[in-house]
């Protein structure tokens, strides 16, 4: 496959971006997108050029460090990771356009890097449960109901790659808080803090400045992982119990 790709490059924080235009040939369809992105660092490596800066690490779709906007879709056009997404999905000859994730709580770093660390806080404000240290409790201690167990893990498996925040034209941030709240919430474990887990969430999630939901959808159509959009029901659900609670 040949390939013309319209990158944004951007050399640090307080630098002005631009899309710059590249070309690849001998792209197989069976790369990934991040490893035809390989192939393009290391032709401009070649030729004396700064490479293109990205984030990945496992590259399997478990971590959540890739994420581009690639022709104005969070991840690309099929619902997956960046790094799961594969070359056969784009068609000889076709101009793709790569931008990092956009959202003023993301800035950018570097080119396609974007300091995701709001998310980060977000999560130290209530997105955990405390527990006493000593011998690990019996397994069985706690009977969960599988629904309780299916729903929890369906909020589990958000691995916080951003996708919903970027491709929301309002930047929210609540379907990743949604998924954390409910994950969090259908567990005996995370009963005690439950109201003011999500009172300290939600102030955090304002403070870094994500805008609120109005019900559009585009973040659970670009989330790779599926998660619906009644998780930020439950979002609500507690939210409302909290405050009328006083917490
Ligand atoms: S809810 Fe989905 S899109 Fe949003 S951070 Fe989690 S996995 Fe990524
Ligand atoms: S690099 Fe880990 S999910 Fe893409």
């Amino acid at each position: 496959m040949k390939l013309t790709l319209k990158i944004w490059r951007q050399a640090g924080p307080k630098d002005k971006g631009d899309l710059v235009t590249y070309h690849v040939d001998d792209i197989s369809e069976d790369m990934s997108f991040l490893e035809m992105l390989d192939v393009l660092n290391e032709q401009l490596i070649a030729e004396g050029t700064e490479p293109i800066a990205f984030d990945s690490d496992c590259r399997e779709g478990i971590c959540g460090t890739c994420g581009l906007m690639i022709s104005g879709e969070a991840h690309g056009p099929e619902r997956t990771t960046t790094c799961q997404l594969h070359m056969r999905s784009f068609s000889d000859g076709e101009t793709i356009t790569i931008e990092p994730w956009r959202a003023d709580p993301f800035p950018v770093i570097r080119d396609l890097v974007v300091d995701r660390g709001a998310f980060d806080r977000i999560i130290q404000a209530g997105g955990f449960i405390s527990v006493n240290t000593g011998a690990a409790p019996d397994a069985h201690a706690t009977p969960v109901p599988k629904e309780s167990a299916d729903r929890a893990f369906m909020g589990a498996e958000c691995i916080g790659c951003g996708a919903c925040v970027a491709a929301c034209p309002n930047a929210s941030a609540m379907l990743f808080m949604g998924a954390k709240i409910t994950h969090l919430g259908e567990l005996p474990q995370g009963q005690p803090e439950r109201d003011a887990r999500v009172v300290s969430m939600v102030n955090q999630h304002d403070h870094e400045g994500f805008g609120g939901c109005t019900n559009i959808g585009a973040c659970s159509a670009a989330c790779p992982k599926g998660i619906p959009q009644d998780v930020i029901s439950t979002l609500n659900h507690d939210l409302r119990h909290a405050l009328r609670a006083g917490r």
